[in-house]
């Protein structure tokens, strides 16, 4: 349940006062860096009070930061959810106190009601236009894909490996052999695809799927150490679009990326203040972009676009 209390809504009427408490799951790789500091500057740019909670990965950590805002008071709590189960009671909380709740980036599997809005991509989807770029992008012949997934139980670990499914299973003789969580860092990802190049010794890898850039960019660590030449006998596509993904795709050594949006804050805030202001009601989905970026799309220009955005 939101509820729309008086007091909710006199709290909003003084809208350069609010507090807003930030559950961050990490500082796991570059985007999530990026979406933290662009928080934070928008916060700043709005006179919002963030309180920021940095949950080292751990859901409890979160569980407790979100009752220690509830305790505090705060007007909302932004909430990037680590995994997807394990919401209820907390949420429930939060919803009895009229604290709006909005989830960034991560999807939660609680009843609807039990938060103000969600602001992200559609994960299925950007996994869906990565398969599609290796399905549209392979070599002939039979295609063996390894993937490095992100936080086992993360919702866009299970979606993006859902999405990607979806647009290899029509396509012919693409297969994953090999699939492990790297939890999307840059260490997890070098440290499984050396396991990956190992186990699959002698039999040839067409493709790297990662849930991440960073993923990715550990992976290409790999792939070079290991003497061959990642984006040409290996075909990387990731998920992010972090500055150092296109440095890596005009060295030849990327071939694609998704791009997920660091700015989940802007449309948060937007919907709060809304809500803060007469009780508006988001839609209870608030999507950003997926867009496809290949070494054809001036890879250093995009770079240079984004190096001073908090990655
Ligand atoms: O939830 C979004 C994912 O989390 C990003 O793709 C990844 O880089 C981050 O760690």
């Amino acid at each position: 349940r939101i509820l729309l209390t008086s007091a909710a809504l006199l709290a909003g009427t003084a809208a350069s006062a609010q507090t807003v408490g930030f559950s961050q799951i990490g500082s796991e790789s570059g985007w999530r860096a990026a979406e933290t500091t662009l928080t934070r500057q928008e916060a700043e740019a709005r006179g919002i009070d963030l309180r920021f909670s940095d949950a080292q990965q751990r859901q409890e950590n979160q569980i407790a930061a979100i009752r220690s805002f509830v305790a505090q008071g705060v007007d909302a709590i932004l909430l990037a959810p680590v995994v997807a189960t394990g919401w209820d009671s907390v949420l429930e909380e939060a919803a009895e106190a009229d604290i709006p709740v909005v989830l960034l980036d991560r999807r939660v599997d609680s009843s609807e009601d039990l938060y103000l809005t969600a602001v992200g991509s559609d994960l299925v989807h950007e996994g869906e236009v990565a398969g599609q770029w290796l399905v549209d992008n392979k070599p002939e012949g039979e295609c063996r894909v390894v993937e490095l997934q992100g936080t086992t139980g993360s919702s866009p670990a299970i979606d993006r490996a859902t999405g990607f499914r979806n647009a290899i299973d029509g396509a012919e003789g693409i297969e994953i052999v090999r699939s492990q969580t790297g939890d999307f860092t840059r260490s997890g990802g070098k440290e499984v695809m050396e396991s990956f190049l190992q186990a699959e010794s002698g039999n040839e890898i067409c493709a790297l799927y990662a849930h991440n850039d960073d993923m990715a960019l550990g992976a290409i660590q790999a792939i070079n150490e290991a003497g061959m030449n990642p984006g040409e006998d290996i075909l990387i596509v990731s998920i992010d679009a972090v500055p150092d993904i296109f440095q890596a795709m005009a060295n030849g050594d990327a071939n694609a990326t998704v791009e997920l949006t660091p700015n989940m804050s802007g449309p948060a805030f937007d919907a709060l203040e809304a809500y803060w202001a007469d009780g508006t009601e988001p839609e209870k989905f608030i999507q950003t972009e997926s867009r496809l970026y290949t070494q054809d799309d001036d890879p250093m220009a995009e770079y240079e676009a984004r190096k001073d955005l908090g990655y």
